[in-house]
């Protein structure tokens, strides 16, 4: 059957403040990163198949494509190829899954499940989550939306949607922030993480009773590193950033090769984190004005993938598409 084919495109994230907190309403700052994901859906030909960055293997399987085509089964008749070209590495921390699932939704929706803003959003984070069983709209509403955004269930900020509530949490409100046009450096540590097995074992940690006060604590960080990052406040930002970092080791999501990277850039960023699940996964660093060649060649020294970036101020966009199938 001939369809004419559809392209989207989304960016990845980093998160600055608040992740694993987010799970449970508090509110997260994300950022969206210059690194984005393609997604083609056509009118299949005979050895069309899905493919990831050219490779066929595996992705046959990816469970967030499972998971759109359950969801959808109708949004695919008659262009089941499905084309996917990445510069996010997966595993990362770095929002590839959100990115590809936004931007599949894009495609597939377009007219009919979820054509834009908070219903795009909707549908691209119950997908996810149905993919992950577990996990908060943080990754996928900087893949819809772009930019800076608080998201959380009293996020501040200029409003732009809520989410509905899902699994005893929420509903999260996405709001737009200021940036204050600063460079920061994020680094893969090379091992990739788990979300849903992270996010369940600090579900199984917060059951201590520490475990509230722990959540609180992050959400306080979170809410003083925003005002600090809408005031440009550099060094409060940092300092924010480095008390997230310490709850962050207590919640568990620690690992030797993140613990190395955040070692390196010491003495040239003003201060550095995990971003996202951990345990693996990315650091990211907010280095002192003009210094993020160093500290990106210090996280590269130790092995790390660095990325310098601007926040993307785009979130999930259709391309003008080619029009027969294929
Ligand atoms: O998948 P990651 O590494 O980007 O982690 C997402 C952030 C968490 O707060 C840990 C989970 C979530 O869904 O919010």
């Amino acid at each position: 059957m001939s369809a004419a084919s559809l392209t989207a495109e989304a960016p990845g994230k980093a998160i600055l403040f608040g992740e694993h907190a987010v799970v449970y309403g508090h509110t997260a700052i994300v950022l969206a990163l210059p690194l984005t994901t393609r997604v083609t859906v056509f009118g299949r030909t005979e050895n069309d198949g899905p493919t990831y960055n050219g490779s066929r293997e595996k992705f046959e399987a990816n469970p967030y494509l499972r998971e759109a085509r359950r969801r959808h089964p109708d949004a695919f008749s008659g262009r089941t190829g499905v084309t996917v070209t990445s510069s996010i590495p997966p595993g990362s921390g770095l929002g590839s899954s959100a990115a590809f699932v936004t931007a599949l939704t894009a495609v597939i929706g377009e007219g009919s499940v979820a054509a834009e803003g908070a219903s795009l959003h909707a549908e691209s984070f119950l997908t996810e989550r149905g993919a992950q069983g577990v996990g908060s709209p943080v990754d996928t509403a900087a893949a819809t939306a772009g930019g800076v955004l608080g998201v959380g269930e009293a996020a501040e900020g200029d409003r732009l949607w809520s989410v509905p509530a899902v699994g005893g949490h929420g509903p999260w409100i996405v709001a737009r922030l200021p940036d204050p046009g600063w460079t920061w450096v994020v680094a893969y540590t090379g091992v990739p993480k788990d979300t849903g097995r992270t996010v369940t074992l600090v579900g199984e940690r917060l059951q201590r009773s520490d475990g509230r006060a722990l959540l609180e604590s992050i959400g306080e960080v979170s809410r003083r590193g925003q005002r600090a990052l809408c005031a440009s406040d550099r060094p409060a930002v940092a300092r924010a950033m480095e008390e997230n970092q310490r709850l962050l080791l207590e919640l568990g999501v620690g690992h030797p090769r993140s613990q190395e990277l955040l070692d390196a850039v010491k003495g040239h960023a003003l201060a550095a984190k995990i971003t996202g699940a951990g345990a693996g996964g990315s650091v990211l660093a907010l280095p002192a004005e003009g210094r993020e060649l160093d500290v990106a060649r210090a996280f590269a020294r130790a092995g790390g993938v660095p990325f310098i970036v601007r926040p993307a101020t785009q979130g999930v966009q259709r391309l003008a598409t080619a029009d027969p199938s294929r």
